[in-house]
């Protein structure tokens, strides 16, 4: 316990223990979902370390490598566990569900002390969490959520509020288009399929439009959140478009629109200009892009999620309750705000 109480500083542990959680970086407002009740909350079945035993042992299930975003966030778990000196088992499971699995149960028999999970998808999950629950093993489920019954098989979600993400791009939209007459033709590039991002994105896009008479989602397709498919899926949506082209382009990734932008000026047209650009996730090159003038807005979806982590990883090994829901500060920028922002940016 002494181990804790060194790390952790007197104002943080009062704001932890009325319920509302900060991040390692101190200045980095961590919000908590405040609807979750008592019996959703983790009851630790490990006996709480006292910091001066073994090395504590995290065993990671991260979904892949598709994006700079998915880079930066390995890049940060990777960093976080070293400088808290917890022992990181990763594993990349190449966007494969099953593969997740398959790690899953190596952590389970190489007997960890905490399982993360990136989940790939968000259902099909409650089986496997079942089996981590029966070897005792906590879980933190992070950056994209898990659909299950029992909430009580993870810990806590630390994660992006994806849905919210998927508002602000709209608000963008309809304050951008105002001035613009006639119904405005839309294009969606969205993520992977049965990705949280990729649904939540579009749910909250469409619901914060659908009281914007006019605003239609014409053409609609996922490009797996990589470049390679921007591109590809983009070309499809210029060819069937023809004259009547999309005049904006909502992309659930920055990797996507940039491989949107090259199809866009393949085709003769001027990015950021006779399409307007939003995105999703806020790397250094979608802000190079913006300060080029050819996205116009990109909505930040935070990776920096290492510290975060391994906070909660050594909580939970010292047996204190968590939020069931941590959510990192995340902002928007604009074609107005890329140039100042451009150098701050850490991935
Ligand atoms: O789950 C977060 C999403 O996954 C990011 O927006 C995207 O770039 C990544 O691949």
């Amino acid at each position: 316990m002494r181990s804790i109480l060194k790390w952790m500083s007197i104002p943080m542990l009062v704001i932890f223990i009325s319920g509302c959680w900060w991040g390692v970086q101190s200045e980095q407002k961590v919000s908590t979902d405040e609807s979750i009740t008592e019996t959703d909350l983790w009851t630790p079945p490990i006996t709480p370390t006292d910091g001066l035993g073994e090395r504590i042992k995290l065993g990671f299930s991260q979904l892949g490598s598709e994006s700079d975003w998915r880079r930066a966030n390995t890049a940060s778990i990777t960093e976080a566990a070293e400088e808290a000196g917890i022992t990181l088992l990763m594993e990349n499971a190449e966007q494969s569900q099953e593969k997740q699995f398959e790690s899953i149960r190596a952590f389970i028999k190489q007997k960890v002390d905490v399982i993360a999970i990136a989940p790939v998808v968000q259902s099909g999950w409650e089986a496997i969490l079942k089996e981590v629950k029966e070897a005792g093993i906590p879980v933190v489920v992070l950056d994209r959520s898990v659909n299950v019954e029992d909430t009580s098989l993870y810990v806590t979600f630390i994660g992006p509020d994806f849905y919210e993400e998927g508002i602000k791009a709209a608000k963008y939209a309809i304050d951008k288009m105002r001035n613009h007459p006639g119904p405005i033709r839309i294009a969606e590039l969205e993520g992977t399929v049965g990705s949280t991002p990729s649904i939540d994105r579009g749910r909250g896009f469409r619901d914060a439009i659908a009281d914007r008479e006019g605003m239609n989602i014409i053409w609609s397709s996922p490009a797996d959140f990589t470049v390679k498919e921007g591109t590809r899926v983009m070309r499809e949506f210029l060819e069937e478009a023809g004259s009547e082209r999309p005049q904006l382009l909502f992309s659930h990734n920055d990797d996507m629109a940039i491989g949107a932008i090259e199809a866009i000026e393949q085709s003769g047209l001027i990015a950021g200009e006779d399409i307007i650009i939003i995105s999703v996730d806020g790397t250094r090159q979608a802000f190079e892009m913006m300060v080029e003038g050819k996205i116009n807005a990109v909505v930040e979806c935070n990776p920096l999620l290492g510290p975060l982590l391994m906070q909660a990883t050594k909580e939970i090994m010292a047996g204190r309750t968590l939020p069931k829901r941590m959510i990192p500060p995340e902002d928007i920028y604009t074609q107005e705000n890329a140039a100042t922002e451009v150098k701050n940016r850490k991935y």
